[in-house]
């Protein structure tokens, strides 16, 4: 995949973990929408990329915009707004669009611990955004072990894996395409929609060890095949 030829769109790309990724893509010299609620703080977080990354071709747009800018589009909100946030989008997102959700629903949305998951009626924050979302989207879940702090840091060198859940191979192809574009970051194809159940409680796990070590813990799996598997993923269609 040629960086120049896709866009990323982010919502809520002006929070931690969406200025990360836009940073890192448009490093790779990705084209990236930033999606806010507000089209002002979008832009202002674009030239903060444009700071960083000088020749970004990024730009900062309200979610809705944002949201029809690209078939993969990327949703980093915070579990309490995703509902919302998917709602406002929804008539953006056309048939064929794969969402990759982020959200961990953290205990903190209720005023709990961040070492704590809430239980679902879903089962995952990824199997509710797959609910809410237009019929012809499907829901691929990434993204929950690696730090926005890390992204954002172009000093620090990536060096870990994105678990992908989705319920369409081709789907999760898609996705590693993007992030392998990320030099240190390898997809890793974790099964269905419903193992990001176990994705999205492994951050609760890493915000408790990052709060022993102080650091911001990132994940390998070890004694996978070097092999590239993802052109196989992507010709199931
Ligand atoms: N931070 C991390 O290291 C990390 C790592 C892995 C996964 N995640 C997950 O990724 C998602 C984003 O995390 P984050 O730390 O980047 O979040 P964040 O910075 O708190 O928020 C991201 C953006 O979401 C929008 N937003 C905030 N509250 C909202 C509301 N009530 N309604 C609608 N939009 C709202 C804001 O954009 P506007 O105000 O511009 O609209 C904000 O900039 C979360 O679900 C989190 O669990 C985070």
């Amino acid at each position: 995949m040629s960086p120049s030829a896709v866009r990323v769109p982010i919502i809520g790309g002006t929070g931690d973990l969406g200025f990360g990724l836009a940073v890192r893509w448009s490093l790779a010299g990705v084209a990236v929408t930033i999606g806010s609620r507000s089209a002002e703080r979008a832009r202002t977080a674009a030239a903060r990329v444009r700071e960083l990354v000088p020749d970004a071709g990024v730009e900062g747009v309200e979610n809705v915009d944002a949201a029809g800018a690209g078939d993969v589009v990327v949703l980093a909100v915070p579990f309490a707004a995703q509902l919302s946030t998917l709602g406002a989008i929804a008539s953006a997102l056309s048939p064929g669009t794969i969402l990759v959700d982020c959200a961990v629903p953290l205990a903190t949305a209720v005023g709990g611990r961040p070492t704590e998951v809430l239980g679902l009626w879903r089962g995952s924050a990824a199997e509710q955004a797959q609910a809410a979302v237009p019929a012809g989207v499907t829901v691929v879940g990434a993204l929950h072990s690696v730090s926005a702090a890390v992204l954002a840091d172009l000093g620090q060198p990536l060096d870990e894996d994105v678990l992908l859940c989705g319920r369409r191979r081709a789907d999760k192809g898609r996705v590693a395409r993007l992030l392998q574009l990320i030099p240190g970051l390898r997809p890793v194809n974790a099964g269905t929609l419903d193992a990001a159940r176990s994705a999205e409680q492994l951050t609760a796990l890493l915000i408790s060890i990052n709060g022993r070590y102080k650091t911001h813990a990132g994940i390998r799996i070890l004694r996978l095949p070097e092999d590239d598997h993802w052109a196989e993923e992507l010709a199931t269609g």
